[in-house]
């Protein structure tokens, strides 16, 4: 290949990068085995499952008692995650609210009851799928995570849904959806298509508070909902 040639494929891949990350992609999945080829199929969901290194209950015993954030001293419960080890379907939110701290499981209060209703509306219960959050402690008031705890929790999440191997993960909100993704973007611009989550599909979706106060809203999240669930049956 001539020097100039290469300046320009450099160019257009270049180009073409900066736009993925501007559509909040962080990573260009390759199915196993692949060295080279078309990324044409990218965004496609994969059919080959990654193999689970560990288990929910070794990553649940890795967590213990966590003190690793401040978010400890304030906490009644850790809520680390409910449902099926083996579902196809992870739900992600952002943190405990004040239901779930006393009672130590996710969405269990008012928008944790739309959530139950959208995953029935689906075909499935609660037992089916798994639901976890992006923290697994309540921050004070409700207030947003902070980098630091991000930083301590994030990496307990991305082993339980590793170890779950889903088809699908939905992020429920901005901030699960921008944590995931590494990204600013706004949900409206994310949601209503499929992004790579460390080779796993994720949708990310309006979070269910949010359609609590704004009701019109459920339109949207019932089309990201159905792109899940036809790639749910293939
Ligand atoms: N909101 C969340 O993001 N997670 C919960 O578990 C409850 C409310």
């Amino acid at each position: 290949m001539k020097p100039d040639d290469k300046a320009t494929l450099l160019n257009s891949l270049q180009y073409y990068l900066e736009d993925l990350i501007e559509t909040g992609v962080t990573e260009l999945p390759l199915p196993q085995g692949t060295i080279s080829g078309s990324t044409e199929n990218c965004m496609t969901v994969l059919d080959t499952p990654m193999l689970p290194t560990e288990t929910l209950e070794e990553i649940r015993e890795d967590l213990g008692d966590c003190r690793r954030c401040a978010l400890a001293e304030g906490r009644k419960n850790i809520v680390f995650g409910t449902g099926s080890p083996s579902a196809s379907l992870v739900f992600v939110g952002e943190a405990p609210g004040r239901d779930e701290d006393i009672q130590g499981k996710p969405f269990v209060g008012e928008a944790g009851q739309l959530l139950t209703k959208i995953i029935k509306a689906m075909g499935f219960s609660r037992d089916d799928v798994y639901i976890c959050n992006v923290l697994k402690c309540r921050p004070p008031y409700n207030r947003n995570p902070l980098q630091s705890e991000i930083e301590q929790c994030h990496d307990f999440m991305l082993r339980q849904v590793k170890a779950i191997s889903p088809k699908v993960i939905v992020a429920l909100g901005t901030f699960a959806a921008q944590t995931l993704l590494n990204t600013k973007a706004p949900i409206s611009r994310l949601r209503g298509k499929f992004h790579d989550y460390h080779g796993m599909a994720l949708m990310p979706t309006f979070h269910p508070a949010f359609l609590l106060r704004n009701p019109e809203k459920k339109r949207e999240v019932w089309d990201d909902v159905k792109q899940v669930m036809s790639a749910l049956e293939k």
